[in-house]
Protein backbone atom coordinates (compact mmCIF):
# COMPACT_ATOMS: atom_id res chain seq x y z
CA UNK A 1 0.00 0.00 0.00
CA UNK A 2 1.28 3.23 -1.37
CA UNK A 3 0.35 6.31 1.11
CA UNK A 4 0.40 9.93 -0.69
CA UNK A 5 0.55 12.92 1.83
CA UNK A 6 -2.15 15.59 1.11
CA UNK A 7 -1.20 18.30 3.01
CA UNK A 8 -2.83 21.80 3.69
CA UNK A 9 -1.65 24.99 5.90
CA UNK A 10 -3.48 27.54 7.36
CA UNK A 11 -7.51 28.36 6.73
CA UNK A 12 -7.29 25.72 4.77
CA UNK A 13 -9.93 24.02 7.38
CA UNK A 14 -12.41 26.44 6.70
CA UNK A 15 -12.75 25.60 2.68
CA UNK A 16 -16.33 25.73 1.76
CA UNK A 17 -17.18 28.98 3.87
CA UNK A 18 -14.18 30.59 3.31
CA UNK A 19 -14.14 33.01 0.16
CA UNK A 20 -17.01 30.92 -1.78
CA UNK A 21 -16.02 32.96 -4.83
CA UNK A 22 -12.20 32.01 -5.16
CA UNK A 23 -12.11 28.94 -3.34
CA UNK A 24 -15.05 27.01 -4.25
CA UNK A 25 -17.86 25.83 -2.02
CA UNK A 26 -16.73 22.70 -1.18
CA UNK A 27 -14.99 21.93 1.75
CA UNK A 28 -11.84 19.72 2.94
CA UNK A 29 -13.87 16.20 3.49
CA UNK A 30 -15.22 16.58 -0.11
CA UNK A 31 -11.57 16.83 -1.13
CA UNK A 32 -11.14 13.90 0.62
CA UNK A 33 -13.53 11.95 -0.83
CA UNK A 34 -12.66 13.19 -4.17
CA UNK A 35 -8.84 12.32 -4.20
CA UNK A 36 -9.82 8.39 -2.52
CA UNK A 37 -12.61 7.91 -5.51
CA UNK A 38 -9.32 8.90 -8.05
CA UNK A 39 -6.76 7.10 -6.10
CA UNK A 40 -5.51 3.94 -7.43
CA UNK A 41 -6.37 0.66 -5.53
CA UNK A 42 -3.38 0.05 -3.71
CA UNK A 43 -2.78 4.18 -2.96
CA UNK A 44 -4.01 5.15 0.31
CA UNK A 45 -4.94 9.57 0.64
CA UNK A 46 -3.73 10.73 4.06
CA UNK A 47 -5.22 14.06 4.29
CA UNK A 48 -4.26 16.35 6.73
CA UNK A 49 -4.87 20.60 7.05
CA UNK A 50 -3.49 22.06 10.18
CA UNK A 51 -3.19 25.68 10.88
CA UNK A 52 0.19 25.76 12.65
CA UNK A 53 3.60 26.23 10.99
CA UNK A 54 5.94 23.71 13.49
CA UNK A 55 3.06 20.74 12.55
CA UNK A 56 3.16 21.25 8.81
CA UNK A 57 6.86 21.16 9.05
CA UNK A 58 6.91 17.94 11.28
CA UNK A 59 4.64 16.21 8.39
CA UNK A 60 7.27 17.04 6.08
CA UNK A 61 10.23 15.44 8.78
CA UNK A 62 7.57 12.44 8.45
CA UNK A 63 7.32 12.24 4.79
CA UNK A 64 11.18 12.36 4.45
CA UNK A 65 11.30 9.55 6.91
CA UNK A 66 8.96 7.17 5.60
CA UNK A 67 9.58 8.22 1.93
CA UNK A 68 6.09 9.12 1.63
CA UNK A 69 5.35 11.12 -1.65
CA UNK A 70 3.30 14.75 -0.68
CA UNK A 71 1.15 17.18 -2.53
CA UNK A 72 1.46 20.02 -0.58
CA UNK A 73 -1.15 23.23 -0.15
CA UNK A 74 1.12 25.56 2.11
CA UNK A 75 -1.35 28.70 1.65
CA UNK A 76 -0.39 31.85 3.17
CA UNK A 77 3.02 30.25 4.75
CA UNK A 78 3.59 29.53 0.59
CA UNK A 79 4.65 33.39 0.29
CA UNK A 80 7.48 33.88 3.55
CA UNK A 81 7.84 30.45 5.71
CA UNK A 82 11.74 29.70 4.70
CA UNK A 83 11.08 26.94 7.42
CA UNK A 84 9.17 24.87 5.60
CA UNK A 85 10.48 25.73 2.44
CA UNK A 86 13.40 24.26 4.13
CA UNK A 87 11.62 21.34 5.13
CA UNK A 88 10.34 20.73 1.75
CA UNK A 89 13.92 21.05 0.33
CA UNK A 90 14.82 17.72 1.94
CA UNK A 91 11.67 15.76 1.00
CA UNK A 92 13.00 16.60 -2.52
CA UNK A 93 17.17 16.36 -1.96
CA UNK A 94 15.40 12.69 -0.87
CA UNK A 95 14.29 11.77 -4.21
CA UNK A 96 10.87 11.67 -3.45
CA UNK A 97 8.32 14.09 -5.82
CA UNK A 98 6.56 16.89 -3.43
CA UNK A 99 4.15 18.66 -5.64
CA UNK A 100 2.92 22.73 -4.56
CA UNK A 101 -0.54 23.08 -5.56
CA UNK A 102 -3.24 25.76 -5.05
CA UNK A 103 -6.77 26.08 -5.63
CA UNK A 104 -6.13 30.21 -7.09
CA UNK A 105 -3.77 31.34 -9.75
CA UNK A 106 -1.98 33.56 -6.63
CA UNK A 107 -0.03 35.40 -9.95
CA UNK A 108 -3.80 36.78 -10.28
CA UNK A 109 -4.19 37.78 -7.35
CA UNK A 110 -2.57 40.47 -4.59
CA UNK A 111 1.24 41.39 -5.25
CA UNK A 112 2.21 39.47 -2.15
CA UNK A 113 0.86 36.14 -3.55
CA UNK A 114 2.91 36.46 -6.88
CA UNK A 115 6.08 35.47 -4.74
CA UNK A 116 6.29 31.86 -3.22
CA UNK A 117 9.36 30.72 -1.54
CA UNK A 118 8.31 26.79 -1.93
CA UNK A 119 8.03 26.71 -5.40
CA UNK A 120 11.53 26.73 -6.22
CA UNK A 121 12.25 23.64 -4.08
CA UNK A 122 9.10 21.43 -5.38
CA UNK A 123 9.31 18.96 -8.33
CA UNK A 124 6.48 21.44 -9.75
CA UNK A 125 3.55 23.47 -9.17
CA UNK A 126 -0.04 23.28 -10.07
CA UNK A 127 -2.14 25.93 -9.03
CA UNK A 128 -5.49 27.55 -10.71
CA UNK A 129 -8.15 24.17 -10.82
CA UNK A 130 -9.33 24.24 -8.08
CA UNK A 131 -9.68 20.49 -6.74
CA UNK A 132 -8.45 19.80 -9.97
CA UNK A 133 -5.12 21.01 -8.88
CA UNK A 134 -5.22 18.30 -6.82
CA UNK A 135 -6.28 15.55 -8.69
CA UNK A 136 -3.35 16.61 -11.27
CA UNK A 137 -0.91 16.38 -8.90
CA UNK A 138 -2.17 12.76 -7.63
CA UNK A 139 -2.09 12.42 -11.33
CA UNK A 140 1.65 13.06 -11.57
CA UNK A 141 2.47 11.08 -8.46
CA UNK A 142 1.22 8.13 -9.61
CA UNK A 143 3.02 8.25 -12.93
CA UNK A 144 5.77 8.99 -10.75
CA UNK A 145 5.66 6.24 -9.10
CA UNK A 146 4.98 3.78 -11.47
CA UNK A 147 8.08 4.97 -13.80
C1 LIG B 1 -3.87 29.26 -1.68
C2 LIG B 1 -3.36 30.61 -2.17
C3 LIG B 1 -2.68 31.37 -1.04
O1 LIG B 1 -2.24 32.64 -1.50
C4 LIG B 1 -3.64 31.59 0.10
O2 LIG B 1 -2.97 32.21 1.19
C5 LIG B 1 -4.34 30.36 0.54
C6 LIG B 1 -4.77 29.39 -0.46
C7 LIG B 1 -4.70 28.53 -2.76
O3 LIG B 1 -4.89 27.33 -2.61
O4 LIG B 1 -5.14 29.15 -3.71
O5 LIG B 1 -4.65 30.17 1.71
O6 LIG B 1 -2.75 28.44 -1.36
Amino acid sequence: MTTVLVLNGPNLGRLGSREPDVYGSADLDALRTLLEGEAHSGTRIDLRQTDDEGELIGWLHEAVDARTPVILNPAAFTHYSYGLRDAAAMVTKAGLILVEVHLSNPHAREAFRHTSVISAVATGVIAGFGFDSYRLALDLVARRSAA
